[in-house]
């Protein structure tokens, strides 16, 4: 399987003239890339504005209706029509800053993967969580809800992701050691596979070029989402050739 690299911009940059600037040195930086799979995520408003070979766009959040009165909503439909492919869903700034449940989660989640869009959903536990020693519950409890009635779409469900992204690690520079990563990735995937799915799981949290290959060098993470540090084409580019080393040493061994 390639490996995933997700590019989350959140709510940078300010302009369509900085958005067009960095997508245009990504663009320079970033060249025959075959082996492995690079989404951008911007901000809605830029998605229409940005169109790159290589590159595949992905939106950062999508409604669960597919048209109607919904004042400030974008739909999958919408995101399909301007070319888009992913959309990340479930976000924990989401979750935190504007409230979504795992049953907003889930609707948006259905109603995306139905539109054909391939969602990333991100799952994780907060600092809290991690001390009183319950992720794996609380990762557990998320993917119930959050996939509740996955198994009613047949045809689409091949189109999930799932990223885990510790909520500590977010942001913080304080990343999660790729060992602990790795476990609770093992165990996603465990779940995921009792649903008779079959999906990617990426790392996310403070990931950047010192620190993605201790994660990607691992085949069972299938790649990283990547925050801050996917604001700065050169360290991103960085990052992108730590993932091609480790992905073309695995093909030499
Ligand atoms: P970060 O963000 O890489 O800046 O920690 C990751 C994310 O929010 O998905």
């Amino acid at each position: 399987m390639k490996k995933l690299i997700i590019a989350n911009w959140k709510m940078n940059p300010i302009s369509l003239k900085e958005a067009e600037s960095l997508f245009n040195s990504f663009k320079k930086e970033i060249k025959n890339i075959k082996d492995i799979e690079i989404v951008i995520c911007p901000p809605f408003i830029y998605l229409s504005d940005l169109k790159l070979k290589n590159l595949k766009l992905g939106a950062q959040n999508c409604f669960w209706k597919n048209q109607g009165a919904y004042t400030g909503e974008i739909s999958p439909l919408m995101l399909k029509d301007l070319g888009v492919e992913y959309v990340i869903i479930g976000h924990s700034e989401r979750r935190n800053y504007l409230g979504e449940t795992d049953e907003m989660i889930n609707k948006k989640l259905l109603a995306a993967l139905e539109s054909g869009l391939k969602v990333i959903l991100c799952i994780g536990e907060t600092l809290e969580q991690k001390k009183g020693g319950i992720q794996k519950k609380v990762v557990q409890k998320q993917l119930n809800l959050d996939l509740k009635e996955i198994k009613n779409l047949k045809f689409k469900i091949k189109n999930l992701v799932v990223a885990y992204e510790p909520v500590w690690a977010i942001g913080t520079g304080n990343y999660c050691q790729p060992e602990e990563a790795l476990e609770m990735i093992n165990f996603i995937k465990l779940k995921t596979k009792s649903l008779k799915l079959k999906t990617k799981v990426l790392y996310g949290g403070s990931v950047d070029a010192k620190n993605v290959a201790g994660y990607v060098k691992y085949p069972e993470i299938d790649g990283a989402l990547v925050g801050g540090a996917s604001l700065n084409p050169t360290e991103f580019k960085k990052i992108i050739n730590k993932i091609i080393n480790e992905v073309s040493k695995s093909l030499k061994t």
